[in-house]
Formats: structure tokens, sequence, C-alpha cells
């Protein structure tokens, strides 16, 4: 290995959110989504010359960056965006927030297939809409999307979008060709828009493939509206940066009068330089991440056999997020959950974040360091066999 993901980089006092939200200070945090490694060399060198330079005023958005994005995409992805179909905010949140304001009145319904990201639910919410769930099938520790619910529900003409989060966050799915193209046509032949976030598409584990939604026909890029960032591939949260792929010139003038509406339209300059670096640089870096990552998934499916055999680690095909079946406990996850924090100083989130569907589970943050990893471990299994 080239890079040092073994190396524990200490994050408190840095206003960490992940890190300094906790009072105490035995607290070990496995909960919100960024990591505990320091981002790729590129991106630090690049952040570097920027911040020498010493003035840090309004930023436009040279075209270098659309050229970074496009040719990312085209490279890994065999998706050939335009540069002109690219509009960027500052985050995926706020990408998600700006859609559903341009393509829905306040009423209108949006389906979310749960347990998912819980920010889905707040921005449908402060948008005036309503959620309606397609709630995931869970056996064979992995999940199904239930496509009898789906038909059923995108018949309601309410229902205008749905959010689909691809890889899910935190089913741990990386959705499959056949999945997606009837998740697609389902939504076709309904007149519903698929607005998908492919926040986590570079964090795909052998034996899977991250597809584009909207790279599967022309039908589907027209009926749809892609978030996307490095921001979690390259942990880069902080500096706030994403981008929303439409190629329906009429949608993407929607989209840019929301995100005016919203005032998310500035970005700021290391978010900019940042994203470069990484699309144009970071790729051997990332894919050694990627290599760690699926060994302390690993180790941690290992370590649950070896010494918590009733609890159920789901499958993981992308994301650092493990999404874990403590049904076996019979306590909701918030009980869990604070069991963890209370006893043993850990910090996880709770499933029931990601709707009814994910009670009695809860979601470990892996990506840090394999000695924090085993240490969180060990407080998982001390807390729970008391
Ligand atoms: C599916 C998904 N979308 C969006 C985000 C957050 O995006 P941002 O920080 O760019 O607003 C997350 C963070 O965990 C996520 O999991």
């Amino acid at each position: 290995m080239k890079y040092n993901f073994d190396e524990i980089i200490p994050r408190r006092g840095t206003n960490s959110y992940k890190w300094d939200s906790a009072k105490e200070e035995e607290v070990l945090p496995m909960w919100v989504a960024d990591m505990d490694f320091r981002t790729a060399p590129p991106v630090i060198e690049a952040l570097r010359k920027r911040v020498e330079h010493g003035i840090f005023g309004y930023t436009r958005v040279p075209p270098a960056y659309y050229e970074a994005v496009v040719d990312w995409f085209s490279h890994r992805h065999s998706w050939q965006i335009e540069p002109d179909w690219i509009l960027y905010t500052s985050g995926v949140v706020p990408a998600l927030s700006a859609v559903i304001k341009a393509l829905t009145v306040p009423g209108d319904c949006i389906l979310v297939q749960t347990p998912v990201y819980n920010c889905f639910f707040s921005s449908i919410r402060n948008n005036g809409c309503e959620i309606v769930s397609n709630p995931l099938l869970y056996g064979n520790d992995t999940y199904q999307i239930d496509f009898d619910d789906l038909e059923r529900k995108v018949a309601d003409p309410k229902v205008k979008l749905l959010l689909l989060c691809n890889p899910h966050n935190p089913a741990g799915r990386v959705w499959t060709r056949p999945e997606l193209v009837r998740i697609g046509e389902i939504c076709l032949q309904n007149n519903v828009r698929v607005i998908a976030d492919e926040i986590h598409c570079e964090l795909v584990y052998p034996g899977h493939t991250y597809i584009p939604f909207a790279s599967i026909s022309d039908e589907f890029l027209a009926n749809s509206v892609t978030c996307i960032s490095p921001s979690k591939a390259f942990n880069l949260a902080g500096l706030q940066i994403a981008n929303i792929v439409s190629v329906d010139e009429e949608v993407r003038k929607k989209i840019d009068r929301a995100i005016n509406i919203n005032e998310v339209c500035d970005v700021n300059p290391f978010g900019v330089e940042a994203l470069m670096a990484a699309y144009k640089e970071g790729e051997e870096w990332l894919e050694e991440l990627k290599h760690y990552l699926l060994h302390n998934y690993n180790y941690l499916r290992i370590y649950f056999q070896e010494h918590l055999p009733h609890l159920t680690v789901t499958l993981l095909e992308g994301t650092y997020l493990v999404w874990v079946d403590c049904r076996a406990l019979q306590q909701s996850s918030e009980e869990i959950a604070g069991r963890l924090l209370e006893k043993e100083k850990l910090w996880v989130n709770e499933g029931s974040l990601y709707g009814e569907a994910g009670e009695g589970f809860i979601r470990i943050n892996i990506a840090c360091p394999r000695e924090l990893l085993k240490e969180g471990l060990d407080r998982l299994r001390r807390a729970l066999k008391r």
C-alpha cells in the first residue's frame, strides 16, 4: 500500500462534527458519514496552494471544473455528461432540496425506499411535500426492492418523484442494471421522475458495479436528475461542493431558480479546487481506500461471527456504512445506541433514524483506521454482552 490508512490522526479539537459533538473525551464516534482518513495527497496539495495565495474572495467555477466532472464520469462510469447539464451547489442535501422545490408543489408526494438516509425525509418535509415509503424487503442478510409495492404506489397521481439512493445508505446495496431498469420503467410509465442521489457512487466493492441511473438510456436520462459529489469518497464533506446533472434545459432552469431561492448558489474556493484535484488526480488513492475499507468490513463480519453471532451484519456492496440487525436483542434501536454510548462510550447511529423499517438496527461507520475499528468492536461486544 502506498497510502497509510492505518495512521490514527487525532480529530478532536478540529471542530469535527463527528468527534467534537460528544461531551465526553472518551467517546469513540462511529456515526456520521465522514472518514477518519486524510484525503488524497493531490487534494491536499491543491488546497495548500490555494491557501498560500491568501485571498479567499467570492469564487467562480472555471471550465476545468466541468471538464473534471465530465472526464471522471466518462472514464470511470462510462457516462457521457455534457458540461452544460451540470449545476453546482453547496452539497447533495442542498441539491436534493432544490430539485424537490423545483419539481413539486407543496402537497405532492415523493417516494423513498426505506430504510433510507434520514435527510431525505427532512428535505421532503421542508418543501411541504409528503413522504410515501416503498419499504425495501429484508432477507438473506440483504435488501431487495418490493416492485409490486412500488408499482402500486407510483400509480397514485399525487406521487411526482422517486428519490433513489444508489448506492443505498444504509442498506449497503449497489443497485444492479436489471433493478434500475425496472425502477426506471415503472417510473416512466407513471410520469414519476427519478431523482438519483449517487453521492456514494465511488465506494463500491469488487463484484458490484455502480451504474449511473441516467446512463442506462436516453429516456431514463430525460426522466431523471442526478446528484453527485466527490465528498464521500474523498472525505471532503466540510468543503461543501456537489453537482446536479440534468439533460433537460427547462428542468435545469427550474432547479437553478430553486438554488437561488434557497441561497445555495455560491460555493467556496476550496470545494472547487478539491473537486478538480480529486477527479483529476485522486484515482489511485481512491482504489487503495476501497481496498482498506473492504478489509475493515471483512474484519467486522468475522468479529460479529465470532463474538456476536446473534446479530446479523448486512452484506455491504457499497458505502462504508454497515447496517446491523440487532433485533435479537429485543430492544429499540434507540435503546441499543443509548446502551452503547452510556456503557462503553461508543457512538453509532440508531436504525430508526432511517425510518420505521430501521427499527432494531444500528448503523456503524467503518471508515477509520483498523485499530479504531477494533476498539469500537470491542466496546460494542462488551456493552452488548452485559
Ligand atoms: C445518501 C446521502 N446523500 C447525501 C448526503 C449528504 O450530502 P452533503 O453533505 O453533500 O449534503 C449523505 C451523507 O451521508 C448521504 O448518505
